[in-house]
């Protein structure tokens, strides 16, 4: 078998929580590949909203297997916080979630990093969500990070501690941030017994017999592709590989294992944190957006910045992502629009151009294509013939330009509200 993937084809929060749990009941595990706690995958079922930040977003479907794999890096304080705020709501699932021994750890002074490096930028800051996901991903790479494996280890406090000093040394270039850094050790070394008594698995072996014993696969891509270390807006992007490579690396899958590749992008564009954004909307026109997508973080409640589809930039990131097939969210938030708008080309260099530019620098000029709204309420289209009629074209014009076909059109936040093409 081969695993299938969804990613994020913007800056995240495209809604990819929500169309995982609608699919998870074709699969048999969703697995976790990248990214940490800076992830909030929203779903809303039974008139209940629930944000996850480290646990698969195929938690709520019983019989289903979660991963969180070696890709990702844990917050053991805030996933012990979402555990138990899973168990309030009666869901039985801990015999269901598995956690890879190689999935890194952030430690209390990997937020204190983040913080303290974010407050030396000043304007220039990324917008960092400061779950201390950057630090984390450098001690990785740098070859000093504890991961869960090492939670059973005799020399574990001695190595926390050897990392910590070394974090500290660093802090001092930074100017002096608020941290409380003796309360957050207390809470993170309590949260240990918790991540201590998860059942925890050689993600690599896990996945691949898996799909040897037939078993169906879905990764869950976190963040968006704009938003990858290699191929997003840097540097005003996270830490990990958020496109379908990535998770080669963060489950252990070899390339010839994937499977389909889903992406996910929104009827419009937004956009939380600092950075460019090409087709972002200012004053009244990005406020009503915001107004009525409800663009506010999941994980940071900060305001999300927005605009219209940019079709260059989701042209670059079906190619990185080698998408077959699309998801498109929020298209009721338009519902209400006179006229849409998409943007075609970048205008650079004297000419317009379909290609995203080395400097994605704030203001290019954009070539905008207008279309009318369908002004209508699409609450009972249960097909995509029930859609009004301009809805439909508007589609039509999006899988022609970006070569690839419509299969999922999200409606509203709800589970039931989707449309599915044959
Ligand atoms: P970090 O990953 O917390 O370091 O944040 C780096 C950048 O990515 C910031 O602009 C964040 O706002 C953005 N970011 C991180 N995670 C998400 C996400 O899940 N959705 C949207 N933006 C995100």
């Amino acid at each position: 078998m081969k695993i299938d993937v969804i990613v994020g084809l913007q800056w995240g929060d495209e809604g990819k929580g929500k169309i995982v749990d609608y699919l998870a009941t074709d699969y048999d595990m969703v697995c976790r590949f990248q990214g940490g706690p800076n992830a909030g995958h929203t779903l809303k079922f039974d008139g209940k909203k629930f944000v996850l930040h480290t646990i698969p977003s195929g938690i709520f479907r019983a019989n289903l297997l979660n991963l969180i794999g070696n890709g990702v890096v844990i917050d053991p304080i805030t996933l012990e916080q979402e555990i138990i705020e899973l168990q309030t709501t009666g869901l039985t699932f801990l015999d269901r979630l598995f956690v890879a021994h190689k999935a890194h750890l952030i430690l209390p002074t990997h937020r204190l990093l983040d913080a303290a490096s974010e407050a030396s930028k000043g304007a220039a800051k990324i917008g960092s969500t400061l779950r201390g996901i950057g630090p984390t991903y450098m001690d990785k790479t740098g070859r000093n990070g504890l991961r869960v494996g090492d939670v059973f280890a005799p020399d574990f406090k001695s190595r926390y501690q050897t990392l910590k000093e070394k974090h500290l040394n660093l802090a001092a270039m930074y100017p002096e941030i608020d941290f409380n850094l003796a309360a957050e050790e207390t809470k993170w070394f309590a949260s240990l017994e918790c991540l201590r008594r998860l059942q925890h698995v050689d993600g690599e072996y896990f996945v691949n017999q898996a799909l040897d014993a037939g078993k169906r696969l879905l990764a869950e891509g976190a963040q968006g592709s704009m938003l990858d270390i290699d191929f997003g807006t840097y540097p005003f992007v996270t830490s990990s590989n958020t496109i379908t490579a990535g998770l080669c690396t963060g489950l252990g899958v070899a390339p010839k294992r994937v499977g389909k590749v889903i992406g996910i992008t929104k009827a419009y564009c937004t956009r939380v944190g600092s950075g460019p954004f090409p087709s972002e909307l200012y004053g009244e026109e990005g406020e009503a957006l915001r107004k009525a997508g409800n663009e506010f973080g999941a994980t940071t409640g900060r305001p999300r910045r927005c605009g219209w589809i940019d079709l260059p930039q989701l042209k670059y990131t079906i190619m990185l992502n080698g998408v077959d097939e699309l998801a498109l969210t929020k298209i009721d938030v338009l519902n209400t629009f006179a006229s849409i708008k998409a943007a075609t080309h970048y205008h650079l260099d004297g000419k317009d151009t379909d290609s995203v530019p080395f400097e994605m620098v704030e203001n290019i000029p954009l070539v905008y294509r207008e279309f009318p709204g369908w002004e209508a309420d699409t609450d009972a289209c249960l097909q995509r013939q029930d859609l009004p009629q301009a809805l439909q074209d508007y589609l039509y014009f999006l899988e022609e330009v970006l070569e690839t076909p419509i299969k999922y059109i999200s409606t509203g936040p709800e589970r039931q509200k989707l449309i599915v093409t044959p």
